[in-house]
């Protein structure tokens, strides 16, 4: 990792070497090289004089120090990453023509884990989803999932994410976290009800993972995999950690230090104990898709639900281990750049709205980020076996900027293309129903998984756990009518949770949602039409 052979034969530093060198064997120089004999002395006039301009140690040491951080993420801004490879164990290549699928093929990658709403300083131990980015840098370009460790997601709809990821950030005025005040957190899940499968996981007892080695990792959203004769499936993606799932309890996770998972990835990999994923699909053919719509009214595009395994099982594809930490974190995590947008020939995106506009947010915030040319960077550069081109040139740090070459589609200097694999006018002329104009309205089988999960998987003290994270923290929720609301959105799920609920907060919640109408999403279940 960190390699940029590509840049051969440019005018230009191969840092490769510098990155693996020993401090005995480093010169101490100015950033433009040239040795420096004195790291700890500022030049002055006289013995009492002041400073010199002329002193480009000082002032530039000075300068870039005023200038070494870059924003931390808007969102998954603390975490932990490694290197390590990928293996295709069983061929793909019956569903989509991507290289990296064809059995035992291999390529490098870089991971990194995340939490979600805190800062970088923040806990790692925190309640809350975690991410989980793989980059594969395969052949054909780099393919990066950019995945979570729940399969399901708190909103279907893009236009609410910035809403929701704000109340998971301080307060404009307090200038507190949900910590300290839940009440701009309940506020938004009680409007929101499709939230309420993913509340239950959050609050429930896999709400906070052991440390990262220990967690799966989900696409939640649908892609497409086509092969090589244009036929295509709706598939989604599954880490599957070979370690298990490990868990924290909310007691606990007091006990438990701001870096541990940090921590415990760092020293597995530095220990030789390499954490290792299988790489599995779940695919549903579009017939599937469309009677899973009209029988189930489970839609594809529609991430805050599951499809069942027990129908569309599980198939595994690959396996990947991490057997090699960072040795500059800044250069090899907080600079790497994950998106969904990064894809190869033969994964195409599904028509997912929330998919679709991550396509767009991400290497937008990196542009913002760490700048318009963050592919560039050593973490980020593709390792593909050809000479890389484009027209793309100059912006800030363009240190790959492809030479002589024209700079446009030259018919005198052409340069080559690949041959189109993918068919889009096969690809992308199906869509489902009417379901994705509607995705935002509220629908009774929102609330059939999180169900099950109350019913049929949690024991008894996992109910117990679960009612006493939410009450404790709702005591920090200054909303009463929010509470109400979220009550009744319970209620819907199941009359016993609402009630025990009700005892626990000695709060008293609406029946159900019927009577409800919510800010900003069609209230599908309203009796009275006009809520609708
Ligand atoms: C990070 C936007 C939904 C997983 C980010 C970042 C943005 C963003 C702007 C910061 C990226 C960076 O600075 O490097 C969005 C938007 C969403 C959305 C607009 C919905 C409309 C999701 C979903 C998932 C997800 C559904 C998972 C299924 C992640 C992960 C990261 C991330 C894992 C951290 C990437 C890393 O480790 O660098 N998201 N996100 N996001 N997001 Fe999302």
């Amino acid at each position: 990792p960190g390699v940029t052979e590509q840049h051969n034969g440019e005018l230009h530093r191969d840092y490769t070497e510098d990155r693996a060198a020993k401090s005995q064997d480093v010169v101490y120089t100015t950033a433009n090289g040239a040795p420096y004999p004195h790291p700890y002395e500022a030049q002055r006039a006289g013995s009492n004089g002041p400073l010199l301009l002329q002193d480009f140690h000082l002032i530039d040491l000075l300068s870039h120090f005023d200038r070494e951080r870059v924003p931390e993420r808007v969102v998954h801004a603390k975490g932990s990453g490694a290197h390590g490879f990928y293996r295709t164990t069983d061929s793909l290549e019956d569903l989509t023509s991507a290289d990296i699928f064809k059995a035992g093929k291999e390529c490098p990658i870089t991971v990194r884990f995340s939490t979600v709403g805190g800062e970088q300083g923040s806990h790692d131990v925190a309640r809350d989803p975690r991410g989980f980015s793989v980059k594969f840098r395969t052949e054909e370009g780099n393919w990066d999932m950019v995945a979570n460790n729940t399969p399901v997601f708190f909103l279907r709809d893009p236009a609410k994410f910035p809403h929701f990821i704000h109340t998971q950030k301080r307060d404009p005025s307090t200038h507190l976290t949900h910590a300290d005040d839940s009440t701009m957190f309940w506020d938004y899940l009680s409007e929101n009800p499709e939230s309420v499968h993913q509340v239950l996981i959050l609050m429930g007892d896999r709400g906070i993972p052991d440390g990262y080695r220990h967690m799966h990792g989900y696409s939640g959203h649908t892609f497409k995999l086509i092969n090589k004769n244009q036929e295509w499936v709706y598939a989604q993606i599954h880490f599957k950690s070979q370690q298990g799932t490990k868990f924290i309890t909310q007691e606990d996770s007091h006990s438990y230090g701001p870096d541990y998972a940090q921590k415990d990835l760092y020293f597995a990999i530095e220990e030789g104990n390499f954490p290792k994923w299988d790489v599995c699909v779940q695919t549903v053919t579009p017939k599937q898709a469309e009677e899973m719509w009209e029988k189930q009214k489970i839609n594809v595009f529609d991430l805050t639900h599951v499809w069942p395994q027990g129908q569309f099982p599980l198939r595994k594809v690959g396996e990947f281990t991490l057997n090699e930490n960072a040795k500059n974190y800044f250069a090899e995590v907080e600079q790497v750049a994950f998106s969904p947008s990064h894809l190869v020939p033969g994964i195409e995106p599904s028509a997912d709205p929330v998919l679709q506009s991550r396509l767009f947010s991400y290497a937008d915030t990196h542009r913002h980020r760490i700048g318009v040319n963050y592919q560039q960077l050593p973490v980020n550069a593709p390792r593909v076996p050809y000479k890389m081109g484009n027209f793309q040139r100059d912006g800030a740090m363009a240190f790959y900027n492809q030479g002589s070459r024209p700079n446009y589609l030259s018919s005198i200097e052409p340069i080559s293309f690949s041959k189109r694999t993918v068919d889009l006018d096969k690809t992308h002329a199906h869509f489902v129903g009417e379901a994705v104009t509607f995705l935002s309205e509220i629908r009774p089988e929102d609330f059939n998984a999180p169900r099950a999960l109350w019913e049929k998987v949690w024991d008894e003290p996992a109910r117990e756990r679960f009612i006493s994270n939410i009450s404790g923290h709702m005591e920090n929720c200054k909303h009463e009518e929010a509470i109400k609301r979220q009550i009744g959105i319970f209620r819907e799920v199941s009359e016993d949770l609402a009630s025990r609920l009700e005892k626990a907060t000695g709060k008293k919640g609406y029946p159900g949602i019927a009577g409800l109408s919510f800010n900003g999403t069609h209230n599908g279940m309203a009796k009275d039409k006009a809520n609708r």
